[in-house]
C-alpha cells in the first residue's frame, strides 16, 4: 500500500502561525531522512520566518513559500542538527549539524532524569538519610546545569537535580527543599553521574500552603466586578491579523519567545506607517546570588534552557484574563514530532485605562476628558517553580509597552535552626530564598516609517552657572547619535531621566524634525551583578548592558545564542564585537531589564506579582497628540 502525501494547507500570509499538518508534514520529512537516527528527539518544530526582504517582495496574492525548522537531537551523541524543510514539498532543504552543541533541555530527557533518580540506590540512600521515606513525595526538579567546568559537562548533556518533599501530592512543591543533595544526570546517555551530599539540614517545619482551603475563612467584602462590552470588542481578528483602532499588528509564537508581535504598524490617516517590525522577549536569565555549591550555579536561562513558549499556559477566562477575551491556541510539537494544540496560549482584550487626556478650562467651562484603553496581547509561562507573564500593551495615543509580570513560587533553601545566611532572606521558619536577579532581553526591530532608522541617547544635560545661566537654572536635552555597535552597549541613568530614540532622518513631522520612537526605561532596572568574567557574567553577556543596537542580521534572533544551554558564550557580546556601524540602517534594539530580587517574607509561599518593563512612545512621529479625534465618553460617566 502506498500513501500519497497531501501539502498541508497553508496560511494566507508568511507570517501565519504554524499549523499543526505543517507540524506534521515537517516532522515526517525530518524522520524520513536517512541522516536522521533512530531515536532522535525533535527539539522544536516552527515556522521558519521569512526575511524582511522576502517579506518585503511579498504581497497578498501571492504563493505562500512555508519552511519549517526542525531541530533534531541525535540519541547518545552531543550535537543538535538545524534542518529546514520545504512545507509544500515535503522536502528536507537543509541539513546542518552542530558538533558539540545543546539543545534546550528537553522534556523526554528531564523525564528520564527523575526517573533515573528515583531508581538510583545512592540517591535513594541520600534521602533515607534525611528521613525521608515515601520517595514518592519527593519533587525532583531538573535544571540546567551551567559551564563551571565540571568533568561531569565534557562532551554531555546534563541536568542538575534538586529535590523537594511534599507531604501529599496537592501540597506547595517548593516548601521543603532537600537540602543538600545534588544530582547530576546525564542527559546524553541516560545515566547517573554523582549523587553529590554537603550535609543534612533540617527540613522546614511548615507546609507553605497557598491553596483556599488552608486559608479560611476566605474575605467576603469584595463584590463582583465584571468587565462588560455589549457590543464586542473593537478589535477584529483575521488569522493572526489583529486590527484595533489605528493599530494594526500579525500575532507569532515561538517555542522559546513565546509571543511575537510582527509588523506592529499605525494606520495615519492615509498612510501606514511601521513601528515595529518584530518585537519579542528572546531571552531571560535568572543568576543567583548566593556563592555555596548548593544554589552558587543557578542561572536559569528560562527562554534558551526551558522555552518560554514551551512552558505557556492554557488560559482560563475569567482568572488569567478578564472582560471580552479573544483566545489564540497555537500549534506545538512533542519531541516525537506529533502537533498538539496548545488552547488559548495566547489572550488578547482590551483594558479601560483610566484618562488619556483632560482639561478642566476654569475660565471658559469647558471640560474635556477622553479615556485611556489599552489592546492586551499576552501569555504566561510556568518555568519549574516560577510564573512569567508578558503582557503587551498598544495605547490609543501611539504608546508600546511592555509588562512582564513575576509570580509563582521562589526556588528556597531550607536553613538550620539558628543560621542566618549571608546570601539569602529568609522568609519562613527554616526557610531562606537566595539573592537573584530575573534579566530579560527583548528584541526590538524597530522600522519607524520605514526600515533605514538611527538611535540617539537623549539625556538632560545641566548648564553650568554663568552669564547664560544666570539664575542656575538651565538645563536641556543631550542627543548623542549611537555611530557603532559598541558605542551602542549603554545603560540606563534615571538621574539624567536617560532613554533612547529611534530616529528615521528621512521622515519629517510638520516641524521639520525627523520622526521617532523612544525606548524609556520605565522602572529602575538593573544589570547583571555578577563578574563580567564568571561563567554567567560570559554566558549571558547581553545582561551588563541595558542597551544594545545590532544592524538586522536575520540569523541574529537570541540575545545569548541558539544554544546558551551549558554554553561558554555567545550572541550579542559575539556579535557586536564585529563593531559594525548601526548609522541610517535597518536596525535593531535589544534592551535588558528585569528586577534584582531581595526575597521578603510578603513572597511566600506565593509570590505576588512584581511588575518590570518599559514602554515605547512616539516622539515626533505624530505632528501633535494624536488622541484628539477621540470622541467623549458620552452617557457612560455619572455625575
Ligand atoms: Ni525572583
Amino acid at each position: 500500500m502506498t500513501t500519497t502525501a497531501v501539502p498541508p494547507t497553508v496560511p494566507d500570509h508568511p507570517l501565519g502561525l504554524i499549523t499543526g499538518e505543517e507540524i506534521r508534514t515537517a516532522a515526517a520529512a525530518v524522520k524520513a531522512d536517512p541522516r536522521c537516527t533512530e531515536g532522535s528527539l525533535l527539539a522544536h518544530v516552527r515556522l521558519h520566518e521569512p526575511t524582511k526582504a522576502a517579506l518585503a517582495a511579498w504581497s497578498p496574492g501571492d504563493p505562500v513559500a512555508r519552511v519549517a525548522e526542525v531541530q533534531v537531537v541525535p540519541a547518545g551523541r552531543n550535537a543538535v542538527i538545524e534542518a529546514l524543510v520545504d512545507v509544500a514539498a515535503g522536502t528536507v532543504t537543509d541539513w546542518v549539524e552542530h558538533e558539540g552543541e545543546r539543545p534546550g533541555l528537553l522534556f523526554t530527557e528531564s523525564m528520564h532524569a527523575i526517573i533515573g533518580c528515583r531508581e538510583d540506590a545512592e540517591w535513594q540512600a541520600a534521602m533515607r538519610r534525611r528521613g525521608i521515606e515515601d520517595l514518592d513525595l519527593v519533587q525532583i526538579d531538573p535544571w540546567p546545569a551551567g559551564t563551571f567546568g565540571s568533568p561531569h559537562e565534557e562532551g554531555r548533556r546534563i541536568a542538575r537535580c534538586i529535590m523537594f518533599v511534599r507531604e501529599s501530592p496537592d501540597d506547595n512543591g517548593y516548601a521543603r527543599p532537600v537540602e543538600g543533595v545534588v544530582a547530576f544526570w546525564d542527559m546524553t546517555n541516560q545515566c547517573m553521574l554523582e549523587v553529590a551530599d554537603h550535609g543534612v539540614v533540617s527540613m522546614p517545619p511548615e507546609r507553605g500552603s497557598y491553596l483556599p482551603a488552608d486559608h479560611e475563612p476566605l474575605r467576603t467584602d469584595l463584590r463582583p466586578l465584571q468587565i462588560v462590552q455589549p457590543e464586542g470588542p473593537s478589535f477584529t481578528v483575521e488569522g493572526n491579523l489583529v486590527r484595533w483602532g489605528r493599530w494594526s499588528v500579525r500575532v507569532g509564537f515561538d517555542p522559546y519567545e513565546g509571543l511575537v508581535l510582527h509588523q506592529v504598524t499605525y494606520h495615519d490617516h492615509d498612510r501606514d506607517r511601521p513601528v515595529l517590525h518584530r518585537a519579542s522577549v528572546t531571552e531571560m536569565v535568572v543568576p543567583y546570588g548566593d556563592p555555596g555549591p548548593l544554589h552558587g550555579w543557578k542561572n536559569a536561562f528560562d527562554a534558551g534552557e526551558w522555552g518560554l513558549g514551551r512552558m505557556a499556559n492554557s488560559l482560563k477566562l475569567g482568572c488569567d484574563c478578564l472582560g471580552e477575551i479573544h483566545y489564540f491556541d497555537v500549534q506545538m510539537a512533542t519531541e516525537a514530532g506529533d502537533p498538539y494544540t496548545l488552547e488559548h496560549a495566547i489572550c488578547m482584550h482590551e483594558e479601560d485605562y483610566g484618562i488619556l487626556w483632560k482639561h478642566h478650562d476654569l475660565q471658559g467651562g469647558t471640560n474635556e476628558t477622553r479615556r485611556s484603553r489599552r489592546l492586551v496581547i499576552s501569555f504566561i509561562a510556568t518555568v519549574g517553580n516560577y510564573e512569567y507573564g508578558f503582557y503587551w500593551y498598544l495605547y490609543l495615543d501611539g504608546n508600546i509597552q511592555l509588562e512582564a509580570k513575576l509570580t509563582g513560587i521562589v526556588s528556597p533553601m531550607a536553613v538550620a535552626p539558628g543560621d542566618e545566611p549571608e546570601y539569602a532572606n529568609m522568609i519562613a521558619p527554616g526557610l531562606a530564598a537566595p539573592h537573584h536577579q530575573h534579566l530579560f532581553s527583548a528584541r526590538l526591530d524597530f522600522d519607524v516609517d520605514g526600515a533605514p532608522n538611527s538611535v540617539y541617547e537623549v539625556e538632560a544635560e545641566v548648564v553650568p552657572p554663568g552669564p547664560d545661566n544666570p539664575w542656575k537654572n538651565a538645563f536641556r536635552p543631550k542627543a548623542t547619535r549611537l555611530d557603532t555597535e559598541s558605542a551602542a552597549k549603554r545603560d540606563m541613568n534615571a538621574a539624567t531621566s536617560r532613554s533612547w530614540r529611534i530616529v528615521n532622518e528621512h521622515s519629517r513631522n510638520r516641524l521639520g524634525k525627523p520622526v521617532a520612537y523612544k525606548l524609556i526605561p520605565t522602572m529602575s532596572t538593573p544589570t547583571m551583578l555578577a563578574d563580567p568574567d564568571s561563567s554567567v557574567g560570559r554566558r549571558a553577556g547581553f545582561a551588563r548592558h541595558n542597551l544594545w543596537v545590532t544592524p538586522y542580521a536575520p540569523d541574529e534572533r537570541r540575545a545569548a545564542g541558539e544554544y546558551p544551554n551549558q554554553s561558554v558564550g555567545g550572541g550579542l557580546p559575539d556579535w557586536t564585537a564585529a563593531d559594525r556601524s548601526i548609522v541610517d540602517t535597518d536596525v535593531v534594539v535589544w534592551y535588558t531589564f528585569g528586577v534584582t530580587h531581595f526575597v521578603r517574607p510578603e513572597d511566600w509561599p506565593v509570590m505576588p506579582v512584581e511588575y518590570t518593563g518599559f514602554l515605547c512612545s512616539p516622539y515626533g512621529f505624530f505632528d501633535r497628540n494624536p488622541a484628539l479625534d477621540l470622541p467623549p465618553s458620552a452617557g457612560a460617566c455619572h455625575a
